[in-house]
């Protein structure tokens, strides 16, 4: 769709890959886009709409979006981790790609001039690809304790080597993993001789504090989100989303916002419910005086869940909510 370039935001981040006038989506990807339909219905989406994948990883959602989209709709696709956006296979000329993070969302649209979209889509956590590079040091493969998403900030070995023994039990604690305090004692134990470098040593330590699982997820499964989290400050990029693309929405917008974990659900549920209820006056106030609105209505509160045929075609799935919310 040449004739449209014209048309596109200005500071050369509006760049299709190719000026195809189809998407071209090759099927040697190794995602598995999750709860992929319902999540794209759950957008509510016009052919014309505007849309923004605040997390385009492997282009999975995004493919089926520009799928439903006419040659007038428009898709931002944002990804964090620049080696994601390296390795995207999908290029269609109505896809923007930015390097950018989600919690900036009403700040990137505003600097390509697009006040207001159609709907937003989250899909957290990482891609199947950062787990498949081990290199990248997310997976149980054995790999440097890195889990950046990209080459700045601390890594996972500045974490495990640096952070008190308390703090990093009370951190896998909070996370979830109620052992974190044998696990963090191990680790210290073991940081006294030297330091901790690559993914292989920390399983070896969670399985010496907590036994070798005989059924069910991996022993180190918690704790390494645990750390992922720490490293990418996930969490308080989620709790900025929430604000950030509901100021971004037109009226009757969707949000869709799939989570893995029963953290993410917490903080979306949370972050969402304060932009749902709006007056944040104590509840003895007999008038509002904060003049804060509800800028969102939920759509779906308690999260729309993945069926067993889904699930067992694709484990990862098997952990997924998917939460929607529409603009007021
Ligand atoms: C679960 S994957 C998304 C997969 C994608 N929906 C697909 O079908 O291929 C999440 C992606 O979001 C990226 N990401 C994580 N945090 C981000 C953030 N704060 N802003 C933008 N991208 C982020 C990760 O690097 C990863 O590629």
């Amino acid at each position: 769709m040449p004739g449209k370039r014209k048309e596109t935001p200005r500071g050369g981040i509006w760049e299709p890959s190719s000026q195809d006038s189809q998407s071209h989506f090759p099927s040697d990807r190794l995602h598995i886009p999750v709860l992929l339909q319902e999540s794209v219905d759950a957008l509510n989406l016009s052919p014309e709409a505007v849309v923004v994948d605040a997390t385009l990883g492997e282009g999975g959602h995004a493919a089926e979006i520009l799928r439903r989209l006419s040659e007038r709709g428009r898709l931002i696709g944002f990804e964090r981790d620049r080696r994601m956006i390296s390795a995207l296979r999908l290029s269609d000329p109505r896809l923007a790609v930015v390097e950018g993070n989600f919690k900036d969302t009403a700040r990137i649209l505003k600097s390509l001039e697009l006040d207001r979209v159609d709907a937003v889509l989250g899909d957290l956590g990482v891609s199947a690809r950062h787990y498949r590079t081990p290199e990248w040091g997310f997976s149980f493969a054995d790999g440097p304790l890195d889990m950046r998403l990209g080459e700045e900030g601390v890594t996972a070995a500045d974490i495990l080597n640096g952070w008190p023994e308390d703090r990093l039990a009370a951190w896998l604690i909070e996370s979830g993993e109620r052992r974190g305090r044998s696990i963090a004692k191990v680790i210290a134990a073991f940081r006294q001789t030297r330091k901790l470098t690559r993914t292989s040593e920390l399983i070896g330590l969670v399985e010496e504090a907590v036994g070798k699982s005989k059924r069910g997820s991996h022993p180190a499964t918690k704790v390494f989100r645990a750390i992922r989290e720490a490293v990418t400050g996930e969490r308080e990029d989620l709790e900025s989303f929430i604000p950030s693309a509901t100021e971004s929405l037109k009226l009757n917008g969707r949000l869709a916002i799939l989570t893995y974990s029963w953290e993410e659900e917490r903080l979306v549920r949370r972050g969402a419910d304060r932009l749902v209820k709006g007056c944040i006056c104590p509840h003895d106030f007999p008038v509002c005086r904060c003049g804060k609105v509800p800028t969102l209505r939920w759509i779906s509160r308690k999260g729309i869940v993945p069926g067993k045929r889904e699930v067992n075609g694709n484990p990862s799935a098997r952990s997924a909510k998917l939460f929607v919310l529409e603009r007021l």
